[in-house]
């Protein structure tokens, strides 16, 4: 597949497009980790999804929109912040590509000072579109340490990303063929117990007998320990709520195409989330990830 730059310059490869996207994101890191301190306030508007939107969540976005809609291949941009698609130049699906971020996940950790990071898809389809047009995606994790995961088509791997005293980045391979352990460890699962189904509190009641709970309240932080540990997370189905919370395009496809990779399952509670069909790019889903084993567990609890 070869992508056209934004002027129809030479074309260039998906392969050459997705690095640059994550050398974007990647730059972007540790000036996005440096202003957080100022940033952990409300500021004052909802997003799309109806939620309160933190400053840290709006300088992220400003900051990775106007280094991602910049790469050369990019042809269109969509954000959990922003309504709709940000047009950047070049016909996706006929050799450019759309990238769907989340630019600041779990940003309620703001105040708490625990994990958060940023969520990142690059499709090789107009927005909406499944996840099985995702050609690559990744996330950065603000933890003690920032990294940054990235899986494409050959494979996942994880990189330390720290910024230099001159104000470059660098980055550091630590893992480059990163596999869910076989042996599950630890569960996190978001919602309020009442409010979760008759069949979900079933199911969560046999894996609190069988793992250790590890919920943070940031989907990469929580997923970050499945992938290092093994084990599920889920963000359930509600009573009240029956497509949960997290978001397809920018939350839910990104993370299954990565655990996927990494030997794992993501389902919506019935169909892998890579095959499910949405019909707007902020559209919710249910989110059930990590070892297949789990999930197939899962999916026979719901059925
Ligand atoms: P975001 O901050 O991008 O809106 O995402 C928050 C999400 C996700 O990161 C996390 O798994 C979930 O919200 C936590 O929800 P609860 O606060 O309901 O646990
Ligand atoms: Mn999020
Ligand atoms: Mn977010």
């Amino acid at each position: 597949m070869t992508a056209p730059d934004a002027d129809g310059g030479d074309p260039a490869d998906a392969g050459s497009v997705v690095e640059a996207v994550f050398d974007a994101v990647a730059e972007t890191a540790p000036e996005i980790r440096a202003a957080l301190p100022g940033r952990r306030v409300k500021s004052g508007t909802e997003n799309a999804s109806g939620e309160s939107v933190m400053a840290g969540d709006l300088y992220a976005d400003e900051l990775l929109g106007d280094a991602i809609t910049a790469v050369d291949g990019v042809g269109s941009f969509v954000s959990e912040e922003r309504e709709a698609a940000v047009d950047a130049g070049g016909a996706v699906g006929e050799g450019a590509y759309a990238v769907a971020i989340d630019p600041l996940d779990g940003s309620s950790n703001l105040r708490s000072n625990n994990a958060m990071g940023t969520v990142v898809g690059v499709y090789d389809a107009p927005l909406p579109a499944t996840g099985r047009d995702l050609v690559a995606a990744g996330y950065v994790l603000y933890g003690p340490i920032t990294t940054m995961v990235v899986a494409d088509d050959d494979g996942v791997r994880e990189e330390v990303v720290e910024a230099g005293a001159d104000g470059s980045v660098s980055r550091s391979v630590v893992e480059d063929n990163l596999r869910l352990p076989d042996d599950p460890l630890v569960y996190g699962f978001g919602g309020r117990v009442p409010d979760w189904t008759d069949e979900f509190t079933a199911y969560a009641r046999e894996i609190e007998d069988e793992l250790k709970l590890r919920y943070g309240g940031a989907m990469v932080g929580d997923v970050n320990q499945v992938l290092t540990y093994g084990g599920i997370f889920a963000y359930p189905a509600l009573v009240d709520a029956p497509d949960g919370k997290l978001r397809l395009s920018f939350e839910a496809n990104p993370i299954a195409y990565i655990v996927e990779r990494a030997g794992g399952a993501a389902t919506d509670g019935e169909v892998d989330i890579l095959d499910v069909e949405p019909e707007g790019v902020h559209d919710r889903v249910p989110l059930y990830v990590g070892n297949e084993e789990l999930v197939e567990r899962l999916k026979a609890a719901l059925d």
